[in-house]
């Protein structure tokens, strides 16, 4: 009842205010134009029926909305301390604002952290203190079935799509990659003309989508594959078999979202919504998954082959692994999700 009272009496105000705007001086329309706007936006809040509060609270209930707004700002600039945003700190973010802006990308000693608090990570000391080596450290991925191996940085992109990302992630990413001679995974999302722009080297993904390789049902098409995988930018192959953030359900890119770049990336038509499916259609047990691995590796002459799950039940890895003893053959390299 009250709701409607004070909406009629701005209506009763505003109505006032125009007639003494019209009959006596033009100044009174400096009170009736706002009046009549309140009045207004008090009549539909009133009669609209889609956000309860603003038909309990008409007029007033626009603020709550506009401090929604603003809160993101207002917890960043003066509620979050150095150290307290999540997942990166104000800290964190300025020595990547310096870096990126060329200014200086050391620290200075000393810290806001509490070292004693659990999980704090540190380096330990040593009385046998090392020199940095010349040559970048490496792992090798490739073992005896690889014919060519490729030497990997230690720190490198994870699985990030274009279309999760933007196109100028993506080729941030991957000139950050190309500079830093580190692998940019590119997630199911497949290669991309930003993951070219910088030639990093590539980590190509296959998901269960299998973009960038589909066959017009969504299969995979192996000769699609082959032409693709042999580009000398793409260093390695990862199946997705699972990741920790989609667990069991498989995933989902909006048709609102498949643009010309997007669908000439992923090999779908346009604007049409694209599902990965939970599980993959080129194999379906333990030894499928390590013979698709030989499969991927012969078909791309050669490149390092890995896998990259959740380890959700240990039974199930357990399997993969006597598959990997009865086949007598391993992937190149295993991602562990976390
Ligand atoms: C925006 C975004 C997109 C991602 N896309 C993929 C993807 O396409 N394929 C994949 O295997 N993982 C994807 N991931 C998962 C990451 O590769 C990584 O496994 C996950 O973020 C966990 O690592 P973290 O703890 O270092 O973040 C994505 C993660 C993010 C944040």
């Amino acid at each position: 009842m009250i709701r409607w009272l004070a909406v009629l009496a701005l209506v009763v105000a505003a109505a006032v205010g125009w007639v003494l705007a019209l009959g006596t001086s033009a100044l009174w329309w400096w009170a009736a134009a706002p009046l009549a706007v309140l009045a207004a936006t008090g009549l539909h809040d009133l009669l609209q029926r889609r956000h309860s509060i603003l038909r309990n609270y008409p007029v007033l209930g626009h603020a709550r909305f506009a401090m929604e707004r603003l809160r993101p700002e207002i917890q960043q600039y003066f509620i979050e301390s150095n150290t307290g945003g999540t997942p990166f700190d104000r800290e964190t973010r300025d020595l990547v604002y310096d870096r990126a802006k060329g200014n200086h990308g050391e620290e200075p000693f000393g810290t806001e952290r509490d070292v004693n608090a659990v999980g704090y990570e540190f380096v330990a000391h040593s009385m046998r203190a090392r020199t940095k080596p010349d040559v970048r450290p490496t792992v090798r991925l490739g073992g005896p079935e690889c014919t060519q191996p490729y030497d990997i940085a230690l720190l490198n992109v994870s699985a990030m799509s274009f279309g999760s990302l933007s196109g100028n992630a993506i080729e941030a990413l991957n000139g950050g990659a190309a500079l830093g001679g580190f692998a940019h995974d590119t997630g199911e999302g497949s290669i991309s003309r930003y993951h070219r722009r910088r030639g990093g080297d590539l980590i190509w993904e296959i998901g269960s989508g299998y973009f960038g390789c589909r066959t017009e049902d969504g299969g995979f098409d192996a000769a699609r594959f082959a032409e693709r995988a042999v580009d000398p930018q793409v260093k390695a192959i990862s199946i997705k078999v699972s990741q920790g953030a989609k667990p069991g359900l498989g995933g989902l890119l909006p048709g609102a979202k498949v643009n010309d770049e997007i669908a000439e990336a992923r090999g779908v038509a346009i604007g049409t919504t694209v599902v990965s499916p939970p599980t993959h259609r080129a194999f379906d047990t333990p030894l499928g998954l390590v013979d698709y691995v030989s499969e991927l590796r012969r078909l791309s002459g050669g490149k390092p082959v890995g896998f990259k799950l959740c380890i959700g039940s240990r039974r199930e890895f357990l399997a993969v692994c006597k598959a990997m003893v009865e086949r007598d053959s391993t992937p190149d390299f295993i991602i562990v999700d976390g």
